[in-house]
């Protein structure tokens, strides 16, 4: 049969449907959320760290942080370390080659106790770059750590952490970008992935039997630093940690350390933004429980059981600055809480 062009007209329309009805079909499927595992020790526990806002390629107390970080997850010999996002200042990564990649991480994070797993978020100052460089695993052949995803769940065992890809939530960085620019590639319309993404994580999490359930994201929930709390997040996220017993909620973006209460269900918020710039000189309290904040730089780390979660922030020289633990009684996590803000 001759090949005509009307043929080949029609192959191509026909093969141009078929994309357009898998690029729907993904869509509307809501795939679920990316799953890793991680073992737990052998003895049953965790240890990992948690640092934010850092790629600063040493400056700002960045490369003190770091020599920190190495000292602390030797002596916890850590598993992994979690960061909150803002990996790349000012403006995430160009590309996959982008020197900054080294310059901010690789070459930073040097410590044998940090040549673990690395699982990131991504934060506002990263979607101000090439956000699809940033994802692209290919970062993994320069620097084998970095495990940076959208949305994803990370199965330790006994605990279940949930990423979950926070910029998108705030509305002002669709409405009034200024003169930033986000890459929004695979992402917009911000409603449609909102709504997946929620029903995703609230698919994952009525699913999880872990004994501890942890959520970390870039944006503040509750905070009072800089930014303050995230509105988009109480509104449309925090419903969802309520209902499936969330036990932490951990972030970054404000450049600082803090615990704090909330006063309506056991959730405990806490940030971890302290990787370089901090001292903002900002406070801003709300109505849940402030149990602690330091404005400057540094970091946390997180020790679990079946029965106790022990948190510790330290400053850039190791100094232990606040320790806090919670403990699980074994009862059955409350499903309804007192709500006294409404
Ligand atoms: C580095 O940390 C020290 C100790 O907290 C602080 O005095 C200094 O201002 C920090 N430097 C910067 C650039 O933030």
């Amino acid at each position: 049969m001759a090949w005509n062009g009307s043929a080949a007209t029609a192959m191509a329309a026909a093969l141009a449907l078929l994309a357009v009805v898998a690029a729907l079909r993904c869509d509307t499927a809501a795939a679920a959320l990316p799953r890793l595992g991680h073992p737990a020790k052998s003895d049953g526990s965790l240890s990992l760290l948690v640092v934010g806002d850092w790629g600063r390629k040493g400056t700002y107390n960045q490369s003190r942080v770091a020599d920190q970080m190495g000292k602390v997850g030797e002596k916890l010999n850590i598993d992994f370390v979690i960061s909150t996002g803002d990996n790349f200042y000012d403006n995430g990564l160009k590309g996959v080659h982008d020197q900054a990649f080294e310059e901010s991480f690789t070459d930073i994070y040097t410590a044998q106790s940090l040549q673990k797993p690395w699982y990131l978020v991504l934060g506002n100052h990263d979607y101000r770059g090439n956000v699809l460089a940033q994802l692209n695993p290919v970062l993994r052949k320069i620097d084998n750590r970095f495990i940076c995803m959208r949305s994803f769940i990370v199965n330790a065992e006994f605990v279940d952490f949930f990423f979950v890809d926070t910029s998108p939530f705030q509305r002002k960085y669709w409405t009034h970008p200024g003169k930033h620019q986000y890459d929004w590639r695979g992402v917009a319309p911000r409603g449609k992935y909102i709504a997946n993404l929620l029903e995703n994580l609230d698919e994952a999490m009525k699913k999880s039997t872990a004994k501890w359930k942890i959520v970390v994201g870039h944006h503040t929930m509750r905070s009072v630093s800089d930014h303050g709390d995230t509105k988009e997040l109480l509104k449309l996220l925090l419903p969802v940690l309520k209902e499936h017993g969330a036990d932490f909620y951990i972030n970054g973006h404000d450049h600082c350390l803090e615990h704090i209460s909330s006063r309506d269900s056991p959730i405990q918020y806490f940030t971890s933004g302290g990787g370089s710039k901090a001292w903002r000189g900002v406070f801003q309290p709300n109505k849940d429980k402030l149990r602690f904040f330091y404005d400057g730089q540094g970091f946390m780390s997180l020790q679990l059981n079946q029965e106790k979660a022990q948190f510790v922030f330290y400053d850039v020289s190791g100094n232990i600055l606040y320790q806090w633990t919670s403990s699980k009684t074994g009862h059955p996590q409350p499903s309804t809480y007192l709500d006294d803000e409404e």
